[in-house]
């Protein structure tokens, strides 16, 4: 057993107040759960303490919170290594820049501990973000999750007579979509979403995954149709940042943004143009490396807005137009130092890489292509590679293991 500290971010609206903070001790075994926890203070202390579980198990997606700062679930998060988090952040918050969700979160409370105080840092629990609090950790999932969910249609469209039976597919065929049918509804990518905090409209990372668990699917007859809608809406598919805050946050490792990807990839290939030029960004980053080695961000403008002819980095005359339109947010961008200098905003005068750097970034999209990888994604690899690979490391494990033992499993 072992004492811990929890700081827990309270809401009673029939109070009549506004959110507070308040600390509770608790007495666990460090390998019990953040939810455990709670749980105790609603036993033993106070029974207002309001929290959403069932399962306790990972398994309902009930209890998602966030635990110093970063979206999870309650139960799945062990109180010790909450306990170790909070002591680690508490002193990079003391020597230097913080953490960027839990650092900024925490960093906005006056009374958070201060390192090197004789006292443990508290554990910080508060409800999820980008929903409205109902009362302390409760949020309202139907206001933004459910409705977003319900915003891709998710349920099968298939076309035809249905059959008589169920509907048969090749197990293979379903491979692709298993990923994001491991999702358990809990919230937390949505919670921890930066793109959904700038724009509450945008889609966001669960509906999105679960857009693609139908897009993928080979019954649904309507994934083109799916993947205009996701597309051509402005708070779709090209609203995310990558930012990969969604895949650290999902306790399912379901990886909402590499199910955007997915979709983004198959927007492109079929031929699917978005008015936020999206998928010309995209290629445009590809392009320019390929040709230059490093991002010439004057060349992304004109690249994103209208892509130069027959491959080439050449301005065509909507470019021209559209960069002229982009001048407010080039000057933006040369004020905040993301285009360095003045001479890289003039096509033709961009630092090239010394030496042979460049060949060798030209090597590696030449390996790209000859092995089907492509750049503009994070996912690698099928399953064919994924099971040799694995072959290998038990090969590998076998040959290591004494004779006479048997390797690991
Ligand atoms: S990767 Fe995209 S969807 Fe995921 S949290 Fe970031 S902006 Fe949101
Ligand atoms: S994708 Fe992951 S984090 Fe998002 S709702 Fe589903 S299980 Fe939760
Ligand atoms: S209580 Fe069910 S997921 Fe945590």
């Amino acid at each position: 057993m072992a004492d811990y500290k929890i700081k827990v971010r309270r809401f009673q609206p029939e109070s009549g107040q506004g959110p507070y903070w308040e600390e509770f001790k608790v007495e666990l075994e460090p390998s019990l759960s953040v939810l455990d926890s709670l749980l105790q203070v609603k036993d033993r202390e106070d029974g207002s303490l309001s929290v959403r579980c069932s399962c306790r198990a990972a398994i309902c997606g009930s209890c998602g919170m966030k635990i110093n700062g970063q979206s999870g679930l309650g139960c799945k998060t062990q109180i010790g290594e909450a306990q170790e988090l909070a002591e680690k952040m508490a002193r990079a918050t003391a020597s230097g820049p913080r953490t960027r969700e839990a650092g900024r979160e925490i960093a906005g409370d006056d009374e958070r501990a201060q390192p090197g105080a004789e006292e443990a840092a508290p554990i910080i629990i508060e409800p999820m973000g980008n929903m409205p609090v109902i009362k302390d950790l409760i949020t309202d999932m139907e206001s933004t999750h459910w409705t977003k969910i319900r915003r891709v249609t998710p349920w099968l469209l298939p076309h035809g007579e249905a059959p008589e039976r169920e509907y048969i597919v090749e197990p293979e065929s379903m491979i692709d979509i298993t990923q994001s049918m491991a999702c358990i509804q809990c919230g937390a990518c949505v919670s921890s979403c930066l793109s959904m905090e700038a724009d509450p409209d945008f889609i966001g990372p669960a509906a999105l995954a679960k857009a693609y668990r139908f897009v993928g699917d080979p019954r649904d007859a309507e994934g083109v149709e799916r993947l205009h809608d996701l597309a051509e809406d402005p708070h779709g598919i090209y609203d995310c940042t990558h930012c990969f805050s969604c895949v650290d946050a999902c306790p399912k490792d379901v990886a909402p943004m590499d199910q955007i990807m997915r979709l983004r990839r198959k927007a492109g290939e079929a031929g699917i143009e978005d008015p936020n030029s999206g998928h010309s960004h995209e290629l445009a980053f590809v392009k320019i490396i390929e040709k230059k080695g490093t991002l010439d961000e004057s060349l992304l403008l004109q690249e994103s807005f209208a892509p130069g002819i027959k491959g080439k980095l050449v301005p065509s005359r909507r470019a021209i137009k559209e960069m002229l339109g982009s001048i407010p947010t080039a000057i933006r961008g040369i004020k905040t130092g993301k285009m360095r200098s003045l001479p890289k905003l003039i096509p033709g005068i961009h630092h090239k890489l010394p030496g042979t750097a460049q060949d060798e970034v030209q090597a590696i999209y030449k390996h790209a292509e000859e092995h089907n990888e492509e750049f503009n994604l994070y996912i690698k690899g099928d399953e064919g590679e994924l099971a040799e690979i694995e072959a290998e490391e038990n090969l590998e494990t076998a040959i290591a293991a004494p004779a006479g033992e048997e390797a690991p499993s």
